[in-house]
């Protein structure tokens, strides 16, 4: 099974991911991911990805879909895989097309006005797991690895509002793309819990 997740910034793609590799033991593939862990090494993708990050824009085409096809070309993700921020636009969503077979679309529903303070307030370790300060009682440790968590360069309120002008206007529409190719499965979050949302996708999942 192949799945792209998909959903405005803090919509939780990322805590979603987590939850459904651990049931159905796919590939966790985030493009945001490994744009960070390019910056953090000081690679030549770090150095072109870390502007555009820190500008809320989406990094050119040319470089994200090299790396998602690379990626996808190796061994461990012929078993199932799962993509989160990726596509991000419709040019992505058909190159991609083009090098893998996509089962569903899982689309993560979110109010808008929910989303400033849930990213404003997440706490992320470097092994992928996210928090939010309102659930961790000043704990400062991850709890899947006990590794330091830290609050990301882009989760500040300037920038977060230009990383949702520019989902609306580029990532929005990849929904209906592929709801015309009868792949979209929409899960309205509304103010259900992390564990609420992932057992009403991990329903729909059992399809596939
Ligand atoms: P990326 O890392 O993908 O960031 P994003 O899309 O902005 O999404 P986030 O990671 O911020 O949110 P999420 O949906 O994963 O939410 P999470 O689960 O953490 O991309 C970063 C940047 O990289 C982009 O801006 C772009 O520049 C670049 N990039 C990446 N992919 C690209 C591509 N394909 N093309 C070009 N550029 C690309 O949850 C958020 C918070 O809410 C957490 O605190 C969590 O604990 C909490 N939470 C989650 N679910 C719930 C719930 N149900 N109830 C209450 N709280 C919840
Ligand atoms: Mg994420």
């Amino acid at each position: 099974m192949n799945i792209v997740l998909l959903g405005a910034p803090g919509a939780g793609k990322g805590t979603q991911a987590s939850m459904i590799e651990e049931k159905f033991s796919l590939v966790h593939i985030s493009t945001g991911d490994i744009f960070r862990a390019n910056i953090k090494g000081g690679t030549p993708i770090g150095k072109i990805a870390k502007g555009y990050i820190d500008a809320g824009k989406l990094v050119p085409d040319e470089v994200t879909c090299k790396i998602v096809e690379n990626r996808l070309g190796e061994e461990d993700v012929k078993g199932g895989f799962m993509l989160d921020g990726f596509p991000r636009n419709i040019f992505q969503a058909e190159q991609l097309d083009k090098f893998a077979k996509i089962d569903v679309c899982v689309n993560i529903d979110v109010d808008i006005d929910l989303l400033m303070d849930r990213i404003c307030g997440r706490r992320v370790c470097a092994c992928g797991e996210s928090y939010h300060v309102s659930t961790l009682n000043g704990e400062t440790k991850c709890k899947k690895c006990g590794g330091t968590l830290y609050r990301r360069d882009d989760d500040n309120p300037e920038t977060v509002q230009k990383r949702l002008d520019t989902y609306f206007k580029e990532t929005a529409p990849v929904a209906d793309y592929y709801k015309k190719q009868g792949k979209l499965f929409t899960v309205k979050s509304g103010k259900g819990s992390p564990k609420e949302v992932f057992a009403v996708i991990a329903e729909k999942l059992k399809e596939y």
